[in-house]
């Protein structure tokens, strides 16, 4: 549930109306709903409970400072995985006891920065970084807490960009190694085991991936403590999909979610991390594009809108779909038509929807990409020297630009020119 919805004849982002965000900030733009990041934090939250636990949101899904800070406000930790977004959550307010930093590619100075900002637990991915962790905390006369990803050869049977969990991909450690990784960790000065991670991807719809991952965590953690680990707590990822098409059969919801980690690792007696991203900000936000053409080809209908793959590229980039709404709420009985939704980069890729059913659009008409919050600003770009769009968050009657469009001239003198040119 999001509160993105009709509200006469026009479409709201809670209590105010799109099209006059539209006319103050100009489109295209991303606008996040406070009530929707709140609902969905909240669900986990209750999905968890009464288990102790920690619910850190994936900032690489949305990392405005607005959202996270929003977020932390209701106790969230943070999951990051860049010295960036370490940096990013402590400016929006995170204690560092609440963030873990996950990621295989943390060199020893993001390794030095966390350990002396504070740091929950880093999830280690390798056994170089485990040395290399041991090094940099023992030169700062500092023990770094921290749990291995294991890899548990789990088909999450998603997008395979964005699976994770079989042992072909780049992440864990093999769980069949576990042991004697976790028996080297401790023989080192400079590392605190406090526990085991696992991820297996993102955007999961079925909960049999989790059941079997989450069992093969239950199991590990058995065995390591009869090794004389203290195994105390489980990151357990994030990746709980969301309803992307409305028309489809609505994927589990988080209480669904919360009954597997209780029923495979709730006896444990472990504190429960868990790192949803998408679920939380992904159908609290939508894109706001507006109609620049209809343009009739020879077979089809265009719409060239003024968004583009470099604002999300979520369709282009894994075939995605984002549910397409018009700002203006259809009269009942509208016959819908089908058009190709493009936006003006100079590529065929730049397509977002194909022969997508709306209502007669024209010139000028607003149109809203669902589902936008999540992967949509996180992963823009400035492609064909288009600026980053405007974010907006609403909250009840109330909007804020919570990042502004940069002029031309901001962006041009980003760049410096040699002295020989
Ligand atoms: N934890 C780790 C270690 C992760 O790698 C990820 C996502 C998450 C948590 C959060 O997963 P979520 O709850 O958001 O599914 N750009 C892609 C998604 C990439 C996900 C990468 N890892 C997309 O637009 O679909």
């Amino acid at each position: 549930m999001d509160h993105f919805l009709y509200r006469d004849g026009a479409l709201h982002a809670e209590d105010v109306a799109i099209s006059e965000i539209a006319a103050a900030v100009g489109t295209p733009f991303y606008v996040y709903s406070t009530a929707t990041l709140t609902r969905h934090f909240k669900l986990f939250e209750e999905a968890l409970s009464p288990l102790p636990h920690l619910v850190c949101f994936a900032m690489k899904s949305n990392a405005n400072l607005a959202v996270i800070r929003t977020l932390a406000g209701l106790g969230a930790g943070m999951d990051v995985v860049s010295i960036g977004e370490y940096l990013k959550a402590k400016a929006a307010g995170v204690p560092g006891e609440r963030i873990v930093f996950s990621g295989v590619g943390k060199t020893r100075a993001d390794m030095r920065t966390a350990l002396e900002g504070g740091i929950r637990q880093f999830n280690v991915e390798s056994e170089p970084e485990l040395l290399a962790l041991n090094e940099v905390a023992v030169s700062l006369g500092l023990r770094a807490p921290i749990t291995i990803r294991v890899n548990p050869d789990v088909d999450a049977k998603t997008h395979e960009k964005i699976a994770t969990g079989k042992k072909e991909n780049k992440f864990g450690i093999p769980i069949s190694r576990a042991r004697a990784v976790y028996a080297e960790a401790a023989a080192l000065k400079g590392i605190e085991v406090v526990g085991i991670d696992v991820h297996i991807g993102s955007q999961l719809v079925d909960l049999e991936p989790f059941e079997q991952a989450y069992l093969k965590v239950a199991e590990l953690t058995k065995l390591l403590r009869a090794d004389g680990h203290d195994i105390r707590r489980l990151d357990l990822g994030g990746g709980l999909g969301i309803p992307y098409e409305r028309s489809n059969a609505a994927p589990p919801l988080p209480l669904d979610y919360g009954a597997v980690i209780k029923r495979t690792v709730g006896d444990l007696g472990c504190e429960i991390e868990i790192e949803p991203g998408r679920l939380i900000s992904g159908n609290a936000g939508l894109l706001v594009s507006e109609v620049i053409y209809v343009k009739s080809g020879e077979e089809r209908e265009f719409l060239i809108v003024d968004a583009a793959m470099n604002d999300l590229v979520r369709p282009s980039m894994y075939g995605a779909h984002h549910d397409i709404v018009p700002v203006i709420e259809p009269a009942p009985g509208t016959e819908t038509q089908p058009y190709d939704i493009v936006g003006p980069v100079c590529e065929t890729g730049d397509t977002f929807a194909k022969q997508r059913p709306l209502p007669p659009l024209k010139a000028g008409d607003l149109i809203a990409f669902r589902s936008a919050g999540a992967y949509g600003a996180a992963m823009a770009s400035e492609y064909n020297m288009r600026p980053l769009i405007p974010e907006v968050l609403v909250n009840g009657d109330q909007f804020a630009v919570i990042r502004a469009r940069p002029t031309y001239d901001e962006m041009i003198n980003r760049d410096t020119l040699p002295s020989w040119l």
